[in-house]
């Protein structure tokens, strides 16, 4: 067996419904008594927000609605002022993966104040660098809405006014409390949650793949794999798979903490803000694709997924038929130019993707952008 280092964040989760309505209460334990709770501005006016925030008292708590999606590099700043003004102890995510990105990103903004850009991560000759934030963070609370998972990871992004994704990664920025209400996505609209649960679908592929993952992470990924398949099949079929879903997202999250990911959200990461796409959406169009391209390098793996899948065929090309047909049963655009990007754009996609930190993890060796392109035409 190949040497390994697992990591694991500072974390505790707790699970259950009802639990986000008396936040309070739950974090007893970790002390906080004045947080930002950082949502969107639909989310803000829900009786779900009003009442955590009550929770903490009269004017203790303060609400802010500024999330947008892609994590505005901007939001991150206004957010941290207000954070600062506010004099809060904590930020409290409420949301999706642009809640809890905007929530990691303002609190790296409060420690270091506003220009944080040289903390990215820069793959430069095939390895990946950033300067290092060792300034103290105010802790994270999440209460996930969707399944990114993205709380559960020390990595997340920020979107540049020229719509170029900046990625950070810092193991202060994990969140210190992982709230798993199902009651906050029994109600979630099918179209988001279906899109961020093949986003956790795609996490679970590609810790099993990465070149960064360990024993460890591979079980967090195959059984987060076989909970949101199930899940997201009873979903469809109309039943009730919260509790599930929930469990299952945050497996997937836990895989990628350790085994990061690869070629697929390198490509969903320039995909999404040049087509104007949630992240969510552009994986269920581009999964099939990189798991053609990736699994011939990783026979054990793929058996894995296709146990996990319930699949008798465990061939590849069963596995991305299979995600495919998830994705269009979901009601989500599977093409590249269903998003109406053009078909002559997709050289400047291959050459932006081509930049990308994540292909270092990748299982097949990625020489030339010309690889990602015929890839992306495939796709389109
Ligand atoms: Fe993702």
């Amino acid at each position: 067996m190949i040497p390994f280092t697992h990591w694991f964040p500072q974390q505790r989760v707790l699970f259950g419904r009802g639990m986000a309505a008396d936040l309070r209460r739950a974090l007893a334990e970790v002390g906080i008594a004045r947080p930002l709770i950082v949502c969107s501005a639909r989310a803000q006016t829900t009786r779900a927000v009003q009442a955590l925030a009550e929770s903490f008292g009269a004017a203790a708590a303060r609400v802010w609605g500024g999330v947008q999606a892609h994590a505005p590099l901007h939001a991150a700043i206004e957010g941290a002022q207000l954070a600062r003004a506010h004099r809060a102890d904590a930020i409290v995510s409420f949301g999706g993966g642009s809640a809890s990105d905007l929530a990691k990103g303002i609190a790296l903004a409060v420690a270091e104040g506003s220009d944080i850009e040289s903390f990215a991560m820069r793959r430069e000759q095939g390895s990946i660098t950033a300067a290092h934030s060792s300034a103290p963070k105010l802790p994270i609370v999440a209460l996930p809405t969707t399944l990114s998972g993205a709380e559960v990871t020390p990595g997340f992004s920020l979107t540049r006014a020229d719509a170029y994704k900046l990625i950070f990664r810092d193991a202060a920025l994990a969140a210190r409390a992982i709230v798993l209400d199902p009651e906050l996505i029994v109600d979630a609209p099918t179209d988001i949650l279906l899109g961020s649960g093949m986003n956790a679908i795609a996490h679970c592929v590609e810790a099993l793949y990465s070149k960064a993952r360990t024993p460890i992470s591979s079980l967090f990924a195959e059984e987060g794999l076989r909970r949101l398949w199930h899940g997201l099949a009873s979903r469809l079929e109309g039943a009730d798979s919260a509790d599930e879903l929930l469990i299952g997202a945050y497996f997937a999250g836990a895989a990628i903490v350790n085994a990061r990911t690869a070629l697929h959200h390198a490509i969903c990461h320039k995909l999404a803000p040049m087509a104007r796409i949630s992240h969510g959406e552009a994986n269920a169009a581009v999964l099939p694709h990189v798991a053609a391209f990736n699994l011939a390098e990783c026979p054990a793996e793929t058996a894995r997924m296709a146990a996990a899948m319930e699949l008798p065929d465990a061939s590849i090309a069963a596995i991305a038929t299979r995600l495919h047909e998830l994705a269009r049963r979901a009601g989500l655009r599977t093409r590249l130019r269903e998003f109406g990007l053009e078909r002559d754009r997709l050289q400047e996609l291959a050459a932006r993707v081509f930049a990308e930190p994540g292909l270092a993890f990748n299982p097949r060796p990625i020489d030339r952008p010309e690889d990602i392109e015929a890839l992306l035409a495939a796709a389109w």
